[in-house]
């Protein structure tokens, strides 16, 4: 198939739904498109507002084997998972190894962990995303700082870019959400001067822009008006 399509969509994965834009996203797929079966799931359950998720840890091996086990055939895999923290470094007299090992395994390393295990169950022409962030761009970094998130986010899309090339029978993008007002944002958005979206929003962006997403999207980053964006 050339295309992605959650119409012809049977069975979805929704990692990280529990609360902010993946909960969103869960209530919109289920309420726009009920015959989809997703598997949703949240990690922290006491941040979970999302009562259809499952738990799943995304960066415990063995809890994602068990999870792919339960599965059988899967036309889209979507993963909001992410990690900013309340105080991003500005400058490098702020770098923390352990805060910046966190925000590496959260933000980069759980999606080819997660892929490790579901890419076998993937039908042709599926879509495997995740929420990426536009200051991941290296080409369009000229302010610096957020050393953690910028660096996480590149590495995310270099994986991003990596899973594309190997599994080529699937559109593999990585997408900017948008500002959008959730706890992640809530201590940096009183200083952006464009405009921020509800959660509810955004995960109509989103569905909108994965719904027109081709096979020659796939290795690409984007933003969720469907803008090109550089690595
Ligand atoms: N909001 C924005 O303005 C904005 C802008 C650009 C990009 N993004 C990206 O959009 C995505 C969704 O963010 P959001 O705004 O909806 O924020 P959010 O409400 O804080 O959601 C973040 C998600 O990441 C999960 N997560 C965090 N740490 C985790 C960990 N250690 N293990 C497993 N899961 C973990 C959370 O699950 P648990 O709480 O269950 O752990 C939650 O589902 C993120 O990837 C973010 O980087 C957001």
């Amino acid at each position: 198939m050339n295309k992605f399509d959650f119409i012809s969509a049977n069975t979805g994965v929704l990692v990280g739904a529990g609360h902010g834009i993946g909960l969103e996203l869960d209530r919109r797929i289920r309420s726009e498109f009920p015959h989809i079966k997703l598997y949703s799931t949240y990690h922290d359950q006491s941040k979970n507002q999302n009562s259809k998720a499952l738990r799943l840890d995304p960066l415990d091996e063995s809890d994602i084997m068990k999870f792919a086990d339960s599965l059988s055939e899967i036309d889209f895999v979507i993963s909001t998972v992410g990690y900013l923290g309340s105080t991003p470094e500005k400058s490098l007299k702020q770098i923390d190894l352990k805060e910046m090992t966190y925000a590496f395994q959260v933000n980069a390393l759980h999606m080819p962990l997660l892929m490790k295990h579901l890419y076998r169950k993937l039908n042709s022409g599926s879509l495997v995303t995740v929420l990426s962030a536009m200051v991941g761009s290296v080409s369009d970094n000229h302010m610096g700082g957020w050393y953690g998130y910028r660096g996480s986010k590149a590495a995310l899309n270099m994986f991003m870019r990596n899973m594309s090339i190997e599994l080529r029978k699937s559109i593999v993008v990585s997408v900017h959400p948008g500002t959008t007002k959730t706890s992640l944002s809530k201590d940096f958005i009183k200083s952006v001067k464009h405009e921020v979206y509800g959660a509810d929003q955004t995960a109509k962006h989103l569905i909108d822009f994965w719904q027109n997403c081709m096979m020659n999207h796939s290795g690409r980053f984007f933003h969720w008006s469907g803008e090109e964006l550089t690595y």
